[in-house]
């Protein structure tokens, strides 16, 4: 049956709302309050904490750890918030060009939310950690990254009780997620099982001894030292299983060669896939034989003609050039160096994490391809 509209002759009603709303209207702002419209809103300033963007932050103390491993602390520009298990990058020019590595952040997310503090802990090794150790120095100013990865405890995704093997200066996020436990800033069950050399090489044994009770344990594994009260080997599916809970997923960080050992003995306890996750590892040199190629980088209107080596991703060879390009993880997994393939053949690291989109429109992640050929590329700009 079709709708009928009823005809309204004449809109008194309308009219008569219509008178009203001047003097409604006056009555209102004289009700209203007379203080300035804020600036600020809540909203706004959580945003700014959750995405702070790039950031002058002052080091303002290092210190050592272990023989080879230092604290660097900074005095953040702008308060953060961050995961437990996150990274941040930190940057500083050297030689000339800027340098930018990801470290997992070892300082508490309180810290850095309430008193604008950001401690990162690095091992000497490699080419801007060994820089730092030789050259950071309180005063010095550093530029520090949003907090980025996804090394952190999901309730959605991971379950409740976490085992945590960690391996050299891989106990970074875990020394953070214990210091959050804590806190209470984070909710989640760790058992961290530590594997070192010797005694000497465990970095916060004192402060992770100190924070154990019943939400956070941690075993230590020396693998080349026997000491009553260290497990000795290496991270073993026996040890795993003596002091893992019965159900649990595992978060791992360290060296690949922890990682190969390790996935073995998951396998034999019949953990994989989706119970077992791995923070990834900055994509070093390849070893292959030495070559120079031609590499022809556009960054928005202009154009630099650099030298890669076959050896070198071509993010290496972009800074060692000077130039201003973006990067975070270094692993691939970020996609924040995002490029544009305009032509040369290639090879990628450490697994294709490109999204599909990306492999079907040809563009690649610099921090992870080495050159197999002259290539031209079209790069965002870091700057
Ligand atoms: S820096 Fe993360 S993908 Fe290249």
């Amino acid at each position: 049956m079709a709708y009928k509209f009823k005809r309204q002759v004449f809109g008194f009603m309308d009219l008569l709302r219509f008178k009203k709303m001047v003097p409604l209207r006056e009555k209102k702002l004289s009700e209203g309050s007379a203080a300035p419209i804020p600036k600020t809103y809540r909203v706004n300033q959580t945003a700014e904490i959750l995405h702070p963007g790039t950031q002058s932050a002052e080091l303002v103390s290092v210190e050592s750890v272990t023989a080879d491993m230092k604290t660097y602390t900074f005095k953040l520009s702008k308060n953060m918030m961050f995961r437990a298990g996150q990274y941040v990058t930190v940057g500083h020019a050297v030689g000339g060009s800027f340098v930018s590595r990801p470290y997992a952040i070892s300082s508490s997310p309180y810290a850095a939310l309430h008193e604008g503090k950001l401690s990162v802990t690095v091992k000497k090794a490699g080419f801007f950690s060994g820089w730092l150790y030789e050259n950071a120095k309180p005063g010095d100013i550093f530029v520090i990254g949003d907090p980025s990865g996804f090394f952190f405890y999901d309730g959605v995704r991971d379950r409740k009780n976490i085992v945590g093997i960690a391996g050299g200066s891989g106990i970074t996020p875990f020394v953070c997620m214990a210091r959050a436990i804590a806190e209470g800033s984070e909710d989640f069950d760790l058992t961290l099982i530590y594997g070192a050399r010797t005694q000497a090489d465990l970095a916060f044994k004192d402060e992770l001894d100190r924070l154990s009770g019943d939400k956070f344990r941690v075993v230590y594994v020396l693998s080349d030292e026997k000491k009553p009260g260290f497990e000795s080997g290496f991270v073993s599916a026996d040890i795993i299983k003596k002091y893992a809970p019965a159900s649990y997923s595992v978060m791992m960080c360290g060296p690949q060669a922890m990682y190969d050992f390790a996935d073995k003995q998951l396998a034999s306890l019949g953990l994989g896939g989706k119970y077992v996750r791995k923070e990834a590892n900055c994509i070093g040199d390849r070893d292959v034989k030495p070559q120079k190629y031609a590499l022809t980088v556009h960054i928005r209107d202009e154009v630099f003609n650099i030298t890669a080596n076959s050896r070198e991703t071509l993010l290496v060879a972009m800074e060692r050039a000077g130039l201003r390009v973006p990067s975070k993880c270094r692993a691939g997994g970020c996609g924040y160096c995002h490029s544009r393939l305009i032509s040369g053949k290639y090879t990628i690291a450490g697994g294709d994490k490109r999204r599909l989109a990306d492999v079907k429109f040809g563009y690649i992640h610099p921090c992870c391809t080495y050159p197999d050929s002259d290539m031209e590329i079209e790069v965002p700009s870091g700057e």
